[in-house]
């Protein structure tokens, strides 16, 4: 049992003797109030609220399809798979459909990961930061993240030899149109070919489709992203109030192996 250890049923403790009772929600607490950088630290309730409207919209179910197909194809002896930044665990619910997984989240938002180990109670859910992750070493199976951060000599520990890890990161042209209400100058996004220190790029992919939100879910778009920090009311309206808006989604999905 890789998330941390397992001492007794809702209870987790680590090598240096902390113990971590589950919370009634359903998750666990792994970032202690002395590790916190500020007080509610990564997305907001508010941003955590829109982006489960907006998936419940089923916008992003061409990319959650894609990354289930891509892990459905892996050849991997173990069954731990985690998910780093998880959210509110949109991706980890429908990869783990056939339960061939058990699945780990964790997300340095508490609002993220109450909302993801209520959805998902056969999942564990943690509190805890990319940065220092709560997992034994040579653990994971298979990982991945969906636009959230990473420390890379973090994930090489504990993913095990052989595992998988799967990067999606924004393609040049991700949200262009909602971008043109915001920037005068809507710029391309720079897609650097990121290095994960051990691990060997084995394929890469783009996936390019265009969705046609509702009003409403225009604005949940914007609230979940952080150009919504640009967004002034004015340009809210606008956006609220345009006529049909066609909406380019890019993503880049890049697969890596442990050597
Ligand atoms: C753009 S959101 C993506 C969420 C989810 N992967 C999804 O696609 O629905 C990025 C997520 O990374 C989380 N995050 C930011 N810094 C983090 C860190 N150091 N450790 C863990 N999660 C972090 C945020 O709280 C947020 O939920």
């Amino acid at each position: 049992m890789p998330l941390a250890e397992v001492i007794q049923h809702k209870q987790l403790g680590c090598s240096n003797n902390h113990r971590f009772d589950q919370a009634k929600q359903g998750y666990y607490n792994l970032l202690p109030v002395q590790r916190k950088k500020t007080k509610e630290p990564g997305d907001s309730k508010e941003m955590i609220m829109a982006r489960e409207a907006f998936l419940d919209g089923l916008h992003y179910q061409p990319l959650a399809d894609e990354l289930t197909s891509i892990i459905d194809e892996l050849s991997v002896s173990g069954s731990h798979i985690l998910d780093i930044g998880c959210g509110e665990g949109y991706y980890l619910r429908q990869i783990n459909h056939v339960n061939r997984f058990i699945s780990y989240g964790f997300d340095i938002s508490k609002p993220a990961v109450v909302k993801a180990a209520k959805k998902h109670q056969k999942g564990y859910y943690a509190v805890a930061s990319s940065h220092e992750m709560p997992f034994q070493s040579d653990t994971i199976d298979v990982a991945y993240k969906v636009y959230a951060p990473v420390n890379d000599i973090d994930l090489y520990r504990v993913l095990k030899v052989g595992a998988y890890f799967i990067n999606v990161t924004p393609g040049p042209r991700h949200l262009w149109q909602l971008r043109e209400f915001i920037y005068t100058d809507v710029r391309e996004h720079a897609t650097q070919d990121t290095q994960f220190t051990g691990l060997d790029k084995i394929s890469s992919q783009q996936l390019r489709y265009k969705i046609t939100p509702s009003d409403t879910d225009r604005l949940r778009l914007l609230e979940m992203t952080p150009f919504a920090w640009k967004a002034d009311e004015a340009i809210k309206k606008t956006i609220f109030n345009a006529s049909e808006l066609s909406i380019e989604l890019d993503f880049l999905i890049t697969l890596f192996k442990k050597a």
